[in-house]
């Protein structure tokens, strides 16, 4: 079975001035799966984007986008792709249904009523279809963005930070939205700050580190690479010893001790070492708790382990050139 890829770039470079925001981009994503571009800020994930939906143009390198040339057949892009960007489009004078209808005119789309209809429908907005959309709330506006870039179906979408200041309802309302998307097999390149969106997400995450893919992976893959840290707090320095005994046996990695905290951790690689069977199997070794915590990577723990800190030396001799 051979794999189609719907993004697939090579080498991809943008500057601005002096700041080199992509730094030779490749990226390959597979039809009808959901990419996490995964980066802090600054990181250059939305001049991916841009570059990627033909809103701005390579200095160097090329890709294709839905079987098309980015640059050369840009407008043939344009045609299979939706982008919601991390500032809404839709504007705020006109309703949620008169935002849409327009979207859907701009496109062509035939019958725009009934796919504003079904837009807003599909995004529980239907409600609040006829008032403007300045009236609505952030997770609201952000459905609403998300709905007007599927008006046309498109082969890819493309999301920039898409529950960026969300609440955590609506941003479990966009997670579903994407997830829906792909099992419809809409191919989704999404970019985030958080690791745990890209975790709930993506079936592959590209770490992005100053312009360029630092690491590709699966979400457990790349946690793996930083491993788990579980701890438990115990009464006394005797049962201290039992625990890390069991931890040991748990982890395979060499329990640490901080005495004065009473508290006994190691790292583990294993994803089914949650916190109820680390509590179970504790219990069962007759080790008495005081606390426990199963702590997974975040971001900053999967960046500091898998980014190189040190100045970029050509980045330095761009800087001084
Ligand atoms: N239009 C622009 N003009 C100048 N610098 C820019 C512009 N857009 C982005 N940059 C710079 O490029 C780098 C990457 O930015 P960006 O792609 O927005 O990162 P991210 O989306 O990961 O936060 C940053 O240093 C940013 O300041
Ligand atoms: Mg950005």
């Amino acid at each position: 079975m051979t794999t189609t890829y719907t993004v697939l770039s090579e080498g991809l470079e943008k500057r601005f001035g002096k700041v080199r925001a992509l730094r030779g981009l490749d990226l390959a994503v597979a039809q009808g799966t959901i990419c996490g571009l995964l980066g802090p800020n600054g990181a250059g994930k939305t001049t991916a984007v841009r570059l990627l939906t033909t809103l701005l143009r390579p200095d160097a390198g090329s890709a294709r986008v839905a079987g098309h040339d980015l640059v050369r057949e840009a407008a043939a892009v344009r045609r299979r792709i939706g982008v919601t960007g991390q500032y809404a489009s839709v504007d705020g004078d006109l309703t949620g249904r008169q935002n849409l209808r327009l979207f859907a005119r701009l496109h062509r789309v035939r019958g725009p009523a009934e796919t504003a209809g079904e837009l807003l429908e599909r995004f529980g907005l239907t409600e609040a279809a006829d008032r403007p959309a300045s009236t609505y709330s952030g997770g609201m506006r952000r459905r609403l963005d998300l709905a007007a870039s599927l008006v046309r179906r498109p082969d890819v979408l493309f999301l920039d930070e898409p529950t960026t200041g969300l609440d955590p309802a609506s941003r479990n309302d966009i997670w579903e939205a994407v997830r829906t998307l792909r099992t419809e097999g809409t191919t989704v390149l999404l970019t985030t700050q958080y690791l745990e969106e890209a975790d709930q997400l993506a079936d592959d995450i590209v770490l992005v580190d100053r312009g360029r893919v630092a690491h590709t992976g699966s979400p457990a893959a790349l946690k793996a690479v930083v491993g788990t840290y579980v701890e438990v707090v115990v009464a006394d320095a005797d049962v201290m010893v039992k625990a890390a005994g069991v931890l040991d046996h748990l982890t395979g990695a060499r329990p640490t001790f901080d005495h004065d905290r009473g508290a006994v951790g190691a790292v583990t690689r294993d994803t089914t070492l949650t916190l109820p069977r680390l509590v179970r199997e504790l219990d069962a070794a007759g080790v008495p708790l005081l606390d426990a915590s199963v702590k997974p990577p975040t971001l900053d723990d999967v960046f500091l382990h898998l980014t190189d800190e040190t100045p970029d030396r050509d980045e330095t001799e761009e800087a001084a050139a």
